[in-house]
């Protein structure tokens, strides 16, 4: 499948080969991300990055990664700021914008709201999350990073083993990491939540129908012994309304020290999209992890730029023989990349 000029709505425009292919682009443009080079292959591009639900990462990695490659940025935030606020439709602004960008990212809280924006443009649009629907470029990164840590640890996606904890129901990034996922083979998942939040019934179906093994549980001590992949999320506490369904969660979904020396293995990698929710009574990821090696939310977190580059150079179709546009950073040039988890993989 070629992305070329295509909209990312869904992970479902990816298949193996297409994700392959990122992969190996992503791979050759890390030096790009590391700031070892410059690349200038979207030079005269500009691109609208629209978020109308809040974001850091997403939003700033999208931005950074358009920049790095040469292209410049035009961006809106919160509706207050936006012609929506005085009763434009999505349609309306879709077409506006469509004259003033070469590729549009947008994040919106409604489901489908993404793929009605991208109707009847011509200019691509990259869905970076609607609702509780999907988050496609997540999953992308998330993948990279798995495949990243597989490669350090000699493992294969092939068969693996993979726990997802946290709020399974209205968690995107979970929805679209399964979709890529299920395009592998015998992957063995386990959803950790209380029934209220475990993951919707069609995903488990179509997972089901690709051939994979899917187990629900109700406690860490039950579905994280033997996982290859930790993935926890936050409760999507701006997708619930009243508290009801939080019913059943609490400390005993808490991923911390203690739980991972008693229940994961130690090669077990763990991941996160972040935010995590630090305030007290979320039981979300603890800070307790945050020197321990397996934790891999950083290294996944620097992963969303090089993906992203990686996604608009196909979109926009600019990915063959890019490296003909690297130039050798000149003037300023850094003298780490990132931070600590960085010196883990020994790039500074
Ligand atoms: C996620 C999102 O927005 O869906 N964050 C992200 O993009 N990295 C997860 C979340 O908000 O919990």
């Amino acid at each position: 499948m070629s992305l070329s000029g295509r909209h990312i709505l869904s992970i479902d425009s990816f298949d193996r080969t297409t994700l392959e292919q990122l992969l190996a682009v992503a791979r050759v443009l890390e030096p790009v991300a590391r700031r070892q080079f410059r690349c200038n292959v979207l030079d005269g591009a500009v691109l609208a990055n629209l978020f109308f639900e809040a974001s850091t990462r997403t939003r700033m990695s999208f931005h950074t990664a358009f920049s790095r490659l040469g292209g410049s940025v035009v961006d809106t935030t919160g509706f207050t700021f936006s012609s929506i606020s005085k009763g434009e439709s999505l349609a309306d602004t879709a077409r506006v914008i469509a004259g003033y960008a070469d590729a549009i990212v947008l994040r919106h809280p409604e489901q489908g709201s993404v793929a009605h924006f991208a109707e009847h443009l011509h200019v691509p649009v990259i869905n970076a999350g609607d609702g509780a629907g999907e988050h496609p470029s997540q999953a992308l990164l998330d993948y990279y990073t798995i495949s990243s840590e597989f490669t350090r640890l000699k493992k294969r996606i092939d068969g693996m083993n993979i726990a997802m904890v946290g709020d399974l129901k209205h968690g995107r990034t979970i929805h679209s990491l399964c979709k890529l996922l299920s395009l592998f083979n015998g992957i063995h998942f386990r959803f950790i939540a209380p029934p209220s939040l475990q993951m919707p019934a069609d995903l488990l179906n179509l997972l089901r129908e690709r051939g994979h093994q899917v187990a629900e549980y109700s406690s860490i001590a039950d579905g994280l012994p033997g996982a290859d992949v930790l993935y926890a999320t936050r409760i999507q506490r701006e997708r619930i309304e009243g508290g009801e369904q939080m019913e059943g969660y609490g400390e005993n979904f808490r991923i911390n020290a203690a739980a991972i020396r008693r229940f994961a293995e130690p090669d077990t990698i763990i991941l996160h999209p972040l935010p995590r929710d630090s305030r007290d009574g979320a039981y979300d990821l603890a800070i307790d992890l945050d020197e321990n090696p397996q934790l891999a939310i950083f290294r996944q977190a620097d992963n969303g730029v090089t993906v992203r580059m990686a996604l608009f150079a196909m979109v926009l179709d600019v990915h063959n023989g890019i490296e003909s546009y690297f130039t050798p950073q000149r003037g300023y040039r850094p003298t780490r990349y990132s931070d600590r988890d960085a010196d883990f993989y020994q790039l500074n």
